[in-house]
């Protein structure tokens, strides 16, 4: 029997997908030290994209050079990235998936080690982690800046051939670290309330919708409530922000839950995906992410009000995932996967090291 996941999806606009299983996006680092596509990038995304993944979603790709948080990470902050970005978003498709690339910047996570500069962000606030510098609080002029580097991002996206862009507001990078009550205690425009907190996301969106065609997809990915290095957040208020960017013309709202199975930190008898259904107008697709290994867990949540679901390490184990979803009897393999193993699904060893980071998914070598 087929699944609802092999159904195609439509976004405002026009866009269309050919299914609903969408590659999450995921760090890899392995372009180039000048922010240029690297071949191996251009493979492990090109394998997923001819695996059958409806949507193929690159990793965070910094839109500022300050804004670069990795070594090896793809950068989208200039017209000379054009010819690589177009490489990928035309392998992309080529198979027959939507291209779509996440937009970001680093703030406090952005090291000086790989800018040359101090870290700048919402306010001055001390990261738990020691190797965090603190970071300047961002001046209004350094602001306008990074709006437009965002909208001048995704107008490069969208010259180089991708279906769309998702701005990432997750996960307490600079976008989610001005929602954040703890990370921006601004007493201005851009902070002192949810309103405030929310307006360099809703400008970035603002921005990018004058620029883009009205059938390119723009999409928002947020942390709906504390997790890891997301802080600050409190689900009501998420809830609020995801209703403003609908309210601006956002297609997608992408959902980090790490865990798809667990109901919400507030109301713990609540599960976030139909929360956030209800804050959005029907056109807006709700995509959710977060330890998706079944098409039965994938399933659940579409009935939740999911319009598409996200894999991210599953998609590293099993390339053509879409594809070997169609047979319900199927069992997919779990991880910790050998280097050889990785190497065989177009993981390079530097991905491989990367992913070392994520406990149990990278066998010990021998
Ligand atoms: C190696 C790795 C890199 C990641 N990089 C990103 C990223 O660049 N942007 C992002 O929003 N999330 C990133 N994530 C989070 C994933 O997109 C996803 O939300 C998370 O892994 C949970 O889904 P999963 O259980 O299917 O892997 C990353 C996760 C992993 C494992």
């Amino acid at each position: 029997m087929s699944s609802p996941l092999s159904s195609p999806l439509a976004f405002e606009g026009g866009r269309r997908a050919p299914n609903r299983w969408w590659l999450a996006p995921l760090t890899n680092q392995q372009s180039l030290a000048d922010g240029s596509l690297g071949d191996a990038e251009l493979a492990w995304l090109e394998r997923r994209a001819a695996g059958g993944f409806g949507v193929v979603e690159t990793c965070a790709a910094h839109v500022l050079p300050e804004g670069q948080t990795w070594p090896g990470q793809l950068g989208i902050f200039s017209d000379a990235l054009l010819p690589g970005l177009s490489r990928l978003a035309s392998a992309i498709a080529r198979h027959g998936g939507l291209g779509i690339v996440q937009l970001f910047h680093g703030g406090v996570r952005a090291p000086r080690r790989l800018t040359g500069e101090q870290p700048r962000s919402a306010s001055a606030f001390t990261e738990e982690a020691p190797e965090f510098e603190t970071p300047r609080a961002m001046t209004e002029p350094e602001i306008e800046h990074v709006i437009e580097g965002f909208v001048q991002a995704a107008v490069r996206a969208e010259r180089a051939g991708f279906a769309g862009v998702e701005l990432h507001a997750a996960h307490g990078y600079l976008l989610g670290q001005f929602l954040s009550r703890s990370m921006n205690v601004r007493q201005d425009a851009w902070g002192r309330d949810a309103a405030g907190r929310a307006r360099l996301l809703l400008e970035v969106v603002r921005g990018v919708r004058r620029r883009v065609s009205p059938a390119f997809v723009l999409g928002a990915r947020l942390s709906p409530e504390d997790a890891g290095a997301a802080r600050g957040l409190d689900l009501d208020e998420s809830l609020q922000v995801a209703s403003w960017l609908a309210d601006e013309g956002l297609q997608v709202l992408h959902l980090s839950l790490w865990d798809v199975a667990r109901c919400t930190r507030k109301r713990p008898a609540e599960h976030p995906t139909p929360l956030f259904r209800a804050a959005l107008p029907s056109n807006v697709r709700l995509v959710v992410a977060g330890s998706v290994w079944s098409r039965e867990t994938a399933e659940r949540q579409l009935e939740l009000g999911a319009d598409a679901v996200a894999l991210g390490r599953a998609a590293i184990v099993h390339p053509d995932w879409p594809r070997r979803a169609e047979d319900p009897a199927w069992q997919p393999r779990r991880p910790p996967l050998t280097a050889t193993e990785l190497a065989e699904r177009a993981v390079s060893p530097v991905f491989a090291k990367y992913l070392e980071r994520w406990e149990g998914f990278v066998a010990p070598s021998p």
